[in-house]
């Protein structure tokens, strides 16, 4: 067991999705199916436990890929109805919340929660475990989206997230290098992001992606008329960084400020960016605790997905056998 109460963490990646520049979901469909029962056991062996000291299932239910979710859904229902164990489907988001948590004892509610991931974007004060209002969410594309979107429009690989930022970071020190040379050579709008913005306004907690998508596009596009794009896809990368990040923290903030709750919780896979990081934690000041996962439980993983089922299964709390995958599962327990 590691110190995080973990016994073990299966994952399994699929690289065939990185030629198609994107997730294909037919390919995640067949793979999930092809890998889910010998990692089971794989896990089971490293955690060195029987199928007796089970005491249930979790499996995601949704949102995400029907293809995916069904396979999964489907193997979970034929392991508990065979060993006679309680199912409990998990909302992959609310997952990450406890994927936080469990690496840090001070990640516990009331705290403003932020998840950010390749599907969605969400702003939300949890009054307990279980227990959510939803202050924000993006209108348009995700962040994790954007991310992969303006790496491609940029010529990086996919998944762009991790990409964008080892870009941002070479322009940081080409910049540093060059003693501020660089700095300022693109500015991005901060979409939704205005001091005009009044609590009470939806858009004072909202965020959309997609426009900022588009002035990088823009901007791409004219660089490569002008022959120089290949030159200036570091500094362009950086700039669209902190455009999201500038966002993201904002609104953070002011929901710390308006809800008086300190702790924030962040949650999903671009919880990996160390800027965003470091931009929540410079933005928060001493008015906020930054409770971030490792990279490890930042990404998709089924240490979460457990820690919610465990939650869940501690209430009382059964999925039918009936349970079904959602491509657009609701939140659970909003208010
Ligand atoms: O939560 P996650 O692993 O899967 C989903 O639930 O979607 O998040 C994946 C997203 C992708 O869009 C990926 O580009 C982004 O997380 N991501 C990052 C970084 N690492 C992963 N985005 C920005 N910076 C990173 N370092
Ligand atoms: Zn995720």
């Amino acid at each position: 067991m590691d110190e995080n109460g973990i016994r073990a963490l299966a994952i399994a990646s699929q690289d065939a999705h990185a030629a198609f520049g994107g997730v294909v979901p037919e390919i995640a469909a067949r793979e999930h199916i092809r890998s889910l029962d010998a990692m089971v056991r794989h896990a089971m062996r490293e955690a060195e436990v029987g199928h007796e000291d089970i005491a249930g299932v979790g499996v995601t239910a949704g949102p995400g890929l029907v293809g995916a979710l069904l396979a999964g859904v489907n193997w979970a229902k034929a392991y508990a109805f065979a060993r006679g164990l309680p199912l409990l489907g998990v909302h992959h988001m609310e997952g990450h919340l406890f994927g936080t948590a469990l690496e840090h004892d001070g990640a516990h509610p009331p705290f403003i929660g932020l998840l950010v991931s390749g599907g969605h974007t969400l702003l939300l004060e949890a009054r307990a475990w279980g227990r959510y209002r939803l202050l924000g969410q993006t209108r348009d594309d995700a962040a994790g989206e954007a991310f992969d979107k303006v790496a491609r429009r940029l010529g990086l690989p996919y998944p762009g997230g991790p990409q964008i930022q080892r870009a941002a970071e070479r322009s940081a020190a080409a910049r540093s290098a060059a003693a501020g040379g660089a700095a300022g050579r693109f500015r991005l709008p901060r979409p939704m992001l205005s001091r005009r913005d009044r609590p009470g306004d939806p858009a004072y907690y909202d965020m959309s992606f997609s426009g900022l998508k588009t002035a990088v596009a823009r901007i791409a596009e004219q660089l490569e008329e002008e022959g120089g794009l290949a030159g200036a896809v570091d500094d362009l990368a950086a700039e669209f960084q902190e455009a999201v990040v500038d966002v993201l923290a904002e609104k953070t903030r002011r929901a710390v400020e308006q809800t008086g709750c300190r702790r924030v919780v962040l949650g999903g896979g671009v919880a990996r960016n160390s800027r965003l990081r470091e931009g929540l934690a410079e933005r928060l000041g001493s008015s906020g605790e930054l409770y971030a996962p490792s990279p490890r439980l930042a990404t998709d993983n089924a240490a979460m997905i457990a820690a919610a089922a465990r939650f869940r299964l501690a209430r009382g709390e059964r999925s039918p056998w009936s349970l079904n995958a959602e491509a657009a599962l609701a939140f659970p327990g909003l208010a």
